[in-house]
């Protein structure tokens, strides 16, 4: 299954080197999440998904379960496209809905990791052997503008963005991102958002922090990439893996910790960076949401909520919204002199 990809090898490089000249010589210093996936670091996240502590996933199934033929119903959408797919595995659900419904055409998988992108299009494409299925590499936060492109042109669309994803953008990247998603939309598209929830502390910094040291591996990995890629020399074991939860923003907060004082080389920047005993580096937030957090950020950037799914404990919620004729609400009136 050929990946239409719109990530060439300069535009990766440029983007990895930006970031992490940028995040290593800040202070504090701070690492994208999307460095995470490789190939080793999407099969750790799968690992993650399966994890006793790890809920997210499994609510987010539970839920897809219980509301998928209502989704498909009300979007009736022809093509599907999942930002952020992804092994694509909870989006069969959605795809066999569309079908039932008498739909589904097409299905465009996101993602930026080509291995695992390239490895559920083979999967898919025997499961449906007559879906239109376009498989692309690219940036959800640079490229969705090229998304329109690569659609089939009649015909209605739902953007799938599960798995709360959206809480790995800081508010923001987020509200950027809303609004570029919804320009690439025409009215009556819809967008099915995936978003994790506030509750109990203890449950969600056990989410990032469980038994098996699986999540710490994963935190580790972005210094394993930089290694590779940009001929670094990162000691994976000398960083500790803290996840706390920020009480005020209400977001998981990922960090790498020195666990001593050293001095890592970036050969192919041509850059050193110190670290003190116990310095940190943050590789991601997971921002948990309520219901009118969520509903406020869509309606800003040009939707409307259709409905909201959440499972019987309220851990996870699905929101259906469709793109609102208007657009995205004009920024709020200043007073003028
Ligand atoms: N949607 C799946 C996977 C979530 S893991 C689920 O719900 O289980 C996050 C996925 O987003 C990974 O597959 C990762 O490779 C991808 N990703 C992260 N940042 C991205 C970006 N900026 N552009 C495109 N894909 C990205
Ligand atoms: C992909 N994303 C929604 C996951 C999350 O829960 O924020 C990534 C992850 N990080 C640690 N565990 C899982």
């Amino acid at each position: 299954m050929a990946v239409i990809d719109r990530l060439d090898d300069d535009y990766l490089r440029q983007a990895l080197e930006h970031d992490v000249r940028t995040g290593l010589t800040a202070t504090p210093k701070w690492l994208p999440p999307k460095w995470f996936y490789d190939e080793t670091g999407s099969a750790l996240f799968s690992a993650i998904t399966h994890l006793p502590e790890y809920y997210p996933t499994r609510r987010e199934l539970e839920i897809l379960r219980r509301h998928v033929f209502d989704i498909a119903a009300r979007s009736r959408a022809d093509t599907l496209v999942e930002l952020g797919s992804g092994t694509s595995e909870k989006t069969v659900l959605l795809l066999d809905a569309l079908a039932a419904e008498g739909t589904l055409r097409a299905y465009t998988p996101v993602d930026v990791d080509v291995v695992t992108l390239e490895a559920a299009a083979g999967r898919l494409s025997v499961r449906y052997p007559r879906l239109e299925l376009r498989p692309v590499r690219a940036d959800f936060e640079a490229h969705l503008a090229l998304l329109p492109s690569l659609l089939p042109t009649p015909g209605r669309r739902m953007v799938a963005f599960l798995g709360g994803t959206i809480g790995n953008l800081p508010p923001t990247a987020r509200e950027v991102f809303l609004k570029e998603l919804r320009a690439t939309l025409r009215p009556g598209d819809m967008l099915l958002l995936g978003t994790d929830l506030v509750k109990d502390v203890a449950r969600l910094v056990a989410a990032y922090d469980d038994a098996l040291g699986v999540t710490a591996e994963f935190n580790r990995n972005v210094l394993r990439v930089l290694n590779r890629e940009l001929d670094a020399d990162f000691q994976p074991d000398a960083f500790e893996h803290v996840a706390i939860y920020d009480e005020d923003n209400e977001w998981i907060e990922m960090r790498l910790r020195a666990a001593r004082p050293m001095r890592v080389a970036i050969s192919a920047l041509g850059l050193a960076v110190s670290f003190d005993e116990g310095e940190e580096i943050r590789t991601e937030i997971s921002a948990k949401f309520r219901e009118e957090g969520v509903a406020g950020e869509l309606t800003r950037a040009g939707f409307a909520v259709t409905s909201r799914y959440t499972d019987p404990a309220e851990d996870f919620a699905l929101t259906l919204a469709s793109a609102s004729p208007t657009g995205c609400a004009p920024p709020p009136l200043t007073a003028s002199a």
